[in-house]
């Protein structure tokens, strides 16, 4: 089996080389869920270097739920100036009213029942604020899982699949915060670094030295 050596070697990358950003201070499993929820809504449209930016200006404007709740929807949408999509915006705005008067939700369905909150952001709120095992499914993890196991066309539900198989129950949030970490600066869609890969002893796709091989690109 090897799932345990897996998360391990994942895990351990993750402690000695994981990006240190804004919205991870704090103890693991138990981060602001605000600052959480700012970032995962910001960055489903940005590059996290692109987004640092605009992540602190938002927080530096909104730095609680309540300030947020509490502002005109205008100066929300002025301080969103550059991060795309408005109605992102707007649902955040809507959503912090009723998380300014209820309380934020502890549970993966509280949020997915907030205005906005979608499967991914609610699993990333609720692994990384509340310790719930909740995996996360974007591209950055299709990516890495396709590699693992060679799979050319991963359909969602088996990625979805995977993710929460090889979810680690003792420490989702970190494992969340890792599959993004390693997508986004190691297994990279066009030149990953499998030289430096914490997991390319359990990855298919460089074992037959064809990384990029997976997922195949969208034939058109
Ligand atoms: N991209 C989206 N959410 C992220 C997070 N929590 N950490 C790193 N990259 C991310």
């Amino acid at each position: 089996d090897k799932v345990a050596p897996l998360r391990a070697a994942l895990l351990a990358w993750f402690d000695a080389c994981g990006r240190d950003l804004p919205w991870r201070a704090g103890e693991e499993g138990r981060r602001d869920p605000y600052r959480v929820w700012v970032a995962e809504v910001l960055l489903q449209q940005t590059q996290v270097s692109r987004g640092l930016g605009y992540y602190q200006r938002f927080l530096d404007a909104f730095p609680t739920v309540q300030v947020l709740a509490e502002a005109p929807l205008d100066a929300v949408l002025k301080a969103w100036e550059g991060c795309g999509y408005y109605a992102r915006a707007r649902h955040l705005h809507r959503a912090a009213g009723i998380v300014a008067a209820q309380g934020f939700p502890t549970s993966y369905p509280g949020w997915r029942a907030l205005p906005g909150v979608g499967p991914y952001t609610a699993a990333a709120i609720s692994s990384l604020a509340f310790g719930e095992g909740r995996a996360v499914n974007d591209g950055n993890v299709r990516r890495v899982f396709a590699r693992l196991f060679a799979q050319p066309r991963p359909a969602d539900a088996w990625v979805q699949a995977q993710a929460d198989t090889l979810l680690d129950p003792a420490r989702p949030g970190a494992w969340n915060e890792a599959l993004m970490d390693l997508g986004a600066t190691v297994c990279t869609p066009k030149a990953p670094r499998c030289a430096v890969c914490p997991v390319s002893a359990f990855c298919a796709a460089f074992a037959r030295g064809q990384s990029t091989a997976y997922p195949a690109p969208k034939v058109r």
